[in-house]
């Protein structure tokens, strides 16, 4: 039913969310040894005095934003891995430097594991800070051209992301959801794994789904992956997917004014939160390019209650 209607308006990953605590080693962690750029520093939408964290590549671009909720002294329980869960992210780094990025984070402390290749593709797991399972993926096919931040250069930063690994609930639903929903395309397969693409494929285009038929449902909580939001480049595109998507009988929270992004959440069949979002007005609608992430930005509807928030939120040396 819902064949063609939105093909072409998703571009890719727009960001990543985690759910984790510890702020001061998060910062740390993503500045200094993934030598991501810190491109907003605010709190939770929903809860004003807690930090939420966004990192990217230097001038902020969808596709490269990993976002991480801090949670502390919220009572979650602890991520356990299973069907409607986010299995990995993965980042996108270049070909050959996998040895530098493993004695980077060895060298910092954080265990690295090379898994088998994916699609061609070599492939390192590491868990960050908070226990997000994450990876580093070598591709050649990744023509984002970008600037060389925190001592790293074209011949090892990183990209962007690579993609995200689902593990669907029900794997035929889940992929029903992406191509006739969403508008991606099934690129190929490798044992249990499909892989999906949206805008061509590529790295930061890409979506893989898991089959694993015997894991239990997974549980939410600290170390999760909590969400992928997916790109358009529009509002008229947003409003085209959420209109599509309410109107075929999906449960789809309203559009929300995030400030720097327009957003719309749903749970997909398989039982992924998935966000679909707009990239207007952009990270330097409340601070210009040079400053971007150096001062609290607090979103809309906190803004009036500053004094509050700064006073509440967990101390932070940056
Ligand atoms: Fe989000």
């Amino acid at each position: 039913m819902l064949k063609g209607l939105t093909k072409g308006l998703i571009k890719g990953i727009h960001h990543i969310t985690g759910a984790v605590i510890d702020g001061q080693r998060d910062y740390d962690f993503y500045t200094q040894v993934m030598a991501l750029r810190m491109v907003k520093r605010t709190v939770n939408h929903e809860v004003g005095n807690l930090w939420h964290f966004f990192y990217g590549d230097y001038e902020a671009h969808a596709g490269t934003i990993m976002t991480n909720m801090l949670f502390d002294g919220v009572p979650l329980p602890k991520y356990q891995r299973g069907r409607g869960s986010i299995d990995a992210l993965s980042y996108s780094i270049p070909i050959g430097s996998t040895p530098y990025w493993i004695e980077r984070l060895n060298k910092h402390g954080y265990a690295t594991t090379e898994r088998p290749e994916r699609f061609g593709e070599k492939v390192t797991h590491f868990q960050d800070p908070g226990g997000l399972d994450s990876e580093l993926i070598e591709s050649d096919n990744d023509s984002r051209d970008t600037t060389p931040y925190g001592g790293l250069d074209a011949s090892n930063i990183i990209r962007g992301f690579h993609s995200a690994t689902l593990i669907s609930r029900i794997p035929e639903l889940t992929i029903e959801f992406f191509t006739s929903g969403l508008g991606f395309e099934v690129v190929s397969e490798e044992g249990n794994r499909t892989r999906l693409g949206a805008n061509g494929g590529g790295p930061g285009r890409t979506i893989d789904i898991l089959d694993e038929p015997d894991l239990p449902w997974g549980v939410f909580g600290l170390g999760a992956i909590h969400h992928v939001a997916l790109t358009v480049d529009s509002m008229d595109a947003i409003k085209r997917v959420w209109g599509v998507l309410g109107g075929s009988g999906m449960i789809l929270t309203d559009l929300r004014d995030r400030k720097w992004f327009h957003s719309a959440y749903l749970t997909e069949p398989g039982g992924i939160n998935i966000e679909i979002s707009n990239v207007d007005p952009g990270f330097t609608v409340d601070e210009s390019l040079e400053e971007l992430g150096n001062t609290l930005q607090l979103p809309k509807q906190w803004a009036d209650q500053r004094e509050r928030i700064e006073s509440e939120l967990p101390a932070m040396k940056w």
